[in-house]
């Protein structure tokens, strides 16, 4: 039987393995990792992460072939391959800080395997990591081999939260890069053998390790270029009268294009995009491109502008000031039907009001309040670390609240700020909403679910990202 340990029960790490472990019953998968919390809660009936159907398929592995503990050294010895997925966050300080990846997690692992391995390894990365890191961990290996053969590959995860086990069920691609040798070749098709046993095969796509530790980084990037594309095109739309959900719809009927990934939004968020372009950058710096490093911080910058673009919409369509208000937050996570908060817009979004003295009352269906907190706390890429790592218990921002009722939420509010797309804020009875608040009532749609027309006959003052304005908007213009 080939055994697979997977070091990070995370995001990634987790829902992968589960979907290994059920599509390969003749395979035992061992995920492990050093927070004892979350393994715990990996073997209980309340996941750490919550996935639209990844419950059920932990269920019916669990305990047979798929198994989480915190046994790290142990099952990394005994696996034949292993998979890497632990914490690569931005690098706050020293060389590189606020651009280069910190692999000192990366590191970590890759000496932990060396000590403690016996028999031959196929080590795979799993975690977005720079281009050149395989080679790296490479070295860190065979410098202290004690003559087990290593062979490391790159196979990057494209699963977006959300759609986590639909995206592992059918992918687009499986891209596997590895060395082109005759070890290397033989590793590549061990890992295409597991993968073979549910993805057709003209889907596993082979390359060298540079061009898949790439590839992981560039269509992040491109991704994230779209929103920031359509995004710049929004604010254009509120300054000239056009409709970016009709721009939008118009651009992507043309089939080079494509209809996906260009809603406009008040940014994007999650624990990627920012990140992975941040490396790009910091990796053309140091291969001497700098028109290359610029041309894609520009994603950033825009949607860094859009953020605050969006505060300050809030703040001066209200008379120039939310000082003391109460303005409602609906959703928190960094898109629907996922808990994670991690670069959520919401994060600068609530920053910015609560720079401007306003109280904010938050209702998110899968972020608890503790979350909250923390992340409002937390330092600009103080996240991505080891959950034991992070503040436990910061000192509550005292400005906010978080409520488990979207009409609790917004009972007394002067503004409501949709943040996220949760399908329930679709479906709100936004009549009663209406009663309850102070007047004038104000909602800014972040992502552009509700439908303006009809807030705006109860009698709200409606902004939608790339909208027409209303022409009270019109009179209070926000300069970015
Ligand atoms: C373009 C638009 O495609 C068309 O919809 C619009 O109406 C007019 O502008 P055109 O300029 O005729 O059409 O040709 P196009 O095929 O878009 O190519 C434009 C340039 O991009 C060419 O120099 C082409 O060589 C280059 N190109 C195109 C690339 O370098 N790489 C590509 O992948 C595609
Ligand atoms: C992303 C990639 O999609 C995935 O392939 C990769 O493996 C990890 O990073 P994820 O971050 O989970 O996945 O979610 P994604 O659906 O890509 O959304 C990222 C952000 O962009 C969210 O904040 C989302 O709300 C925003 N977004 C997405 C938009 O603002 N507009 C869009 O049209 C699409
Ligand atoms: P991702 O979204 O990439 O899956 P996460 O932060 O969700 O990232 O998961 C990474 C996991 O890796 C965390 O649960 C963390 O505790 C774990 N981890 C980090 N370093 C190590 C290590 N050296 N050994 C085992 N687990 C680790």
């Amino acid at each position: 039987m080939v055994k697979i340990c997977c070091i990070g029960a995370g995001y990634v790490g987790g829902p992968t393995m589960a979907v290994i472990a059920l599509k390969c019953p003749d395979i035992e998968v061992v995920v492990v990792d050093i927070s004892k919390p979350r393994i715990e809660a990996w073997n209980s009936d309340t996941l750490p992460i919550y996935e639209p159907g990844l419950d059920d398929v932990v269920k019916q592995c669990r305990g047979k072939n798929l198994f989480f503990s915190t046994d790290v050294e142990k099952h990394v010895a005994e696996a034949d391959i292993i998979f890497v997925s632990v914490n690569t966050p931005t690098k706050t300080r020293g060389l590189g800080a606020g651009k280069a990846a910190d692999l000192t997690y990366w590191e970590s692992a890759a000496r932990m395997i060396a000590d403690v391995s016996k028999s031959d390894k196929i080590v795979v990365e799993k975690s977005t990591v720079p281009v050149k890191t395989a080679e790296a961990i490479e070295k860190i290996l065979t410098h202290n081999s004690k003559g087990i053969n290593y062979q490391i590959l790159s196979n990057p995860e494209f699963l977006a939260e959300g759609t986590a086990i639909e995206d592992l069920f059918k992918p687009d691609r499986v891209l596997i890069g590895g060395r082109e040798t005759p070890e290397g070749r033989k590793a590549v098709q061990a890992l295409k053998d597991v993968y073979a046993h549910w993805v057709p095969e003209d889907r596993i796509l082979t390359t060298n390790l540079w061009s898949a530790e790439l590839s992981k980084l560039a269509a992040n990037a491109f991704l994230a270029q779209r929103i920031s594309s359509v995004n710049a095109i929004s604010a254009l739309c509120e300054a000239t009268g056009a409709n970016v959900t009709e721009v939008a719809y118009a651009v992507g009927k043309d089939t080079r294009i494509g209809p996906k990934f260009l809603n406009a939004s008040v940014g994007f968020g999650g624990s990627c995009f920012q990140k992975d372009i941040l490396n790009l950058v910091y990796i053309c710096e140091c291969n001497g491109l700098p028109e290359v490093a610029n041309y894609w911080k520009q994603v950033i910058k825009i949607n860094d502008y859009q953020k605050s673009r969006f505060v300050n919409r809030v703040v001066s369509s209200m008379f120039n000031t939310v000082a003391g208000k109460k303005i409602a937050v609906l959703g928190f996570a960094f898109k629907k039907d996922t808990g994670d908060t991690r670069e959520t817009p919401a994060i600068d979004v609530c920053k910015g009001l609560l720079g401007d003295k306003a109280q904010i009352s938050i209702y998110d269906p899968q972020v608890t309040e503790d979350q909250i907190q923390r992340d409002l706390a937390m330092n600009k890429f103080d996240w991505d670390h080891p959950m034991h790592l992070q503040p436990t218990s910061p000192t509550a921002v005292k400005q906010v609240s978080c409520v488990w009722d979207a009409y609790e939420a917004t009972k007394g509010a002067h503004g409501l700020c949709i943040l996220t797309e949760w399908d329930e804020f679709k479906t709100l009875d936004y009549q009663k909403i209406f009663d309850n608040m102070q007047k004038p009532a104000f909602v800014f749609d972040g992502r552009n679910i509700v439908d303006p027309e009809k807030l705006r006959e109860i009698g709200f003052i409606v902004y939608s990202i790339g909208k027409p304005l209303d022409a009270w908007l019109k009179d209070m213009p926000a300069v970015a």
